[in-house]
């Protein structure tokens, strides 16, 4: 994406935003069937990251061995694509400054079992593969897996309207 551009209200002074990362999450079968989504959406929503891209999808065995590549020849691949293509997900694109890392901590540990309460994984999730969410673990493999789930006009660019009390100026 290119770099967002925000208007302060501060005065007439103008910021290139370079700081805003977009992230991708999945809200897996373990969360739509569990009748989750809108309490996950709406943890993202109040932690003051924005909504830039949104969708139901049903996935397929090829899309789960692209997006899962490095555990493809682990035994529980199988039954990791199993889990996913269970029912839709919903793909979220979410922007926020230092997205990629804040939304992995929000996501906590793989295995809900072990995730810090606090976490999505440590308050909704008993298990190391039903474990609600997805979210990219680097910039690089957002920029990857955001392109994997979304056509470049499936994510928009819009100004959120509470910008200024989310950040200080210097911080986007
Ligand atoms: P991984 O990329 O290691 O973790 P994360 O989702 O935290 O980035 O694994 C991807 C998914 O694979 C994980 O969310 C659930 C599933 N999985 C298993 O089913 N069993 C396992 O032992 C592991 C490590 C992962």
């Amino acid at each position: 994406m290119p770099p967002l551009h925000f208007q302060t209200f501060n005065s007439d002074k103008v910021f290139i935003d370079n700081n805003m990362e977009t992230t991708l999450v999945l809200l897996k079968p373990s969360c739509v069937q569990r009748q989750l989504i809108g309490e996950i959406v709406h943890r993202f929503e109040r932690r003051g990251l924005r909504i830039a891209g949104m969708k139901m999808m049903q996935l397929d065995e090829a899309i789960l061995r692209e997006h899962y590549a490095h555990l493809v020849d682990r035994p529980f691949f199988p039954a990791l694509a199993a889990s996913m293509m269970a029912s839709p997900i919903v793909a979220m694109a979410i922007s926020g400054v230092e997205a990629v890392s804040v939304v992995r901590a929000m996501t906590g540990y793989t295995n809900g079992r072990v995730a810090d309460p606090g976490t999505i994984r440590g308050d909704y999730s008993m298990s190391n593969q039903q474990n609600i969410v997805h979210a990219s673990d680097s910039i690089e493999n957002a920029a990857i897996e955001l392109a994997r789930f979304f056509r470049p006009e499936e994510i928009f660019e819009y100004e959120s309207a509470t910008l200024g009390f989310i950040y200080a100026t210097n911080e986007r």
